[in-house]
């Protein structure tokens, strides 16, 4: 989503006759647009302030954005004395007055979260997106795990209307996208009206955008468990621009440990969910995210998450160290894990998640598939893609273009991506 974001604020400055500053390019203006999520991404802002200095000592004027500055406020303009501009995710769409205000000498800070959206006062979509492009239809998050900062520094649960969400995604493909990724910190809470009027969930929004002309793929992230409709299951089955892949987050195995995370589900109602999925689409590529070290994590809680890794046989997974974040409750929950054991506890899940990356990757090799490619690669001729499981297709033919939607036999597989040859172009 900050990648969404980063983009809507470089289309809105562009309108007001500002240009990105090329690679290279020495910049009047730098927004740093924060993650908050681990104090780690936090971290990384301060130390990337403090290398924002020109070679002759002056700097360029500095934006903090996103949940950062949501959070942290003028606290940043104090600690970090440098900074110019403050502003939330909610409200970038000011970003013109708060540069004006900074020139003018005056503090410029903004972390409003306005009941109007700042998507109303976005330009229209016009430049040349990616052949993949993101488009957020829901924001925010009313389900308060535990150890989470979204609830506050996003804000309650917004859906986008509609009729917003499909002229967006009509104007991503006009510009050339042949694959949209729908956006939300719980995007399958979406709901909203067509324009008959019905009450529509977000399988409603896919089965419309999947009528879109030119549009050849639809992906969504990132799904709670508790939110995922009949609806939605079903369209896995039988929407054919619906890719099979899903990033359903978990976070751990154990029933003791969800709880204490407030994550509303438990573990067997969660892989019960995966098998309703995986009967209606059986290749199902399965995502998730895990959190190790959760305050009073036993090795029986770290085994039961090791277990359920297996389980669900995920195609991908991220995981992270617990970190406490200010505000929420387990920052003051009894129990902290040592840094050692968490990272023991990484290392051996990470090794499990990749275990089955490279057998799901494996289990790829043979098959005919489509793939969109999407980039260059690193040698000339090469290009990368991605097939329907999200995986990266590295092929080499030097008649293709970026764009194209290309029959592709998987020959090889690495952990981390495929190498392909092009059996047929694919008719659009
Ligand atoms: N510590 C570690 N990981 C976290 N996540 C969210 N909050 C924390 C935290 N305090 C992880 C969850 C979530 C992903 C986006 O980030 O796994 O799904
Ligand atoms: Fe955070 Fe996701 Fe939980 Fe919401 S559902 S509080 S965004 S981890």
């Amino acid at each position: 989503m900050n990648v969404y974001d980063g983009e809507r604020m470089a289309e809105m400055l562009a309108a007001q006759g500002l240009s990105e500053a090329g690679e290279g390019a020495e910049p009047d203006l730098v927004i740093l647009n924060t993650c908050h999520i681990r104090e780690k991404a936090v971290d990384k802002v301060y130390s990337d302030i403090g290398r924002l200095k020109r070679e002759d000592g002056s700097r360029p004027m500095i934006a903090v954005a996103g949940c950062v500055a949501q959070a942290e406020g003028a606290e940043i303009m104090r600690r970090a004395r440098t900074v110019d501009i403050v502003v939330g995710p909610q409200a970038y769409h000011r970003l013109p007055d708060l540069v004006a205000k900074a020139a003018a000498g005056q503090a410029a800070l903004d972390t409003d979260m306005p009941a109007d959206s700042k998507f109303d006062a976005l330009p229209r979509r016009s430049k040349n997106p990616r052949v993949s492009a993101f488009l957020t239809v829901q924001e925010g998050c009313d389900k308060f795990c535990t150890y989470c900062v979204v609830p506050y520094t996003r804000g309650a649960e917004v859906s986008r209307p509609w009729a917003a969400v499909m002229d967006e995604a009509r104007a991503l493909v006009d510009a050339g996208a042949r694959e949209i990724t729908l956006l939300g910190q719980n995007v399958n809470a979406w709901t909203g009206e067509d324009e008959a009027g019905r009450t529509q969930g977000l399988d409603g929004l896919i089965r419309a955008l999947d009528r879109l002309p030119g549009l050849a793929r639809i992906r969504y992230t990132t799904s709670h468990p508790n939110d995922m409709a009949d609806g939605l299951i079903a369209a896995h089955g039988d929407v054919a621009s619906l890719m099979p892949f899903l990033h359903l987050p978990v976070q751990s195995g154990s029933d003791r440990i969800l709880k204490a995370m407030n994550r509303s589900h438990d573990s067997a109602s969660y892989l019960r969910l995966i098998d309703r999925v995986r009967a209606v689409r059986p290749d199902i590529a399965l995502s998730g995210d895990f959190i190790v070290g959760f305050p009073g994590e036993t090795e029986a809680d770290f085994e039961a998450t090791m277990h359920i890794v297996r389980e669900a046989r995920y195609a991908h997974a991220f995981s992270f160290k617990y970190s406490p974040r200010p505000g929420t409750p387990a920052a003051d929950m009894d129990g902290m894990i040592p840094l050692e054991v968490m990272d023991a506890r990484l290392k051996a899940l990470q090794d499990e998640i990749i275990q089955g990356q490279v057998a799901f990757n494996r289990a790829s090799v043979g098959k005919v598939t489509q793939v969109l490619l999407e980039r260059a690669g690193r040698h000339p001729g090469q290009l990368i893609g991605k097939s329907p499981w999200l995986q990266s297709v590295v092929v080499e033919e030097p008649g293709a273009t970026i764009g194209d939607l290309v029959t592709v036999e998987l020959v090889s597989a690495g952990p981390n991506s495929l190498g392909g040859r092009i059996v047929a172009r694919a008719a659009a």
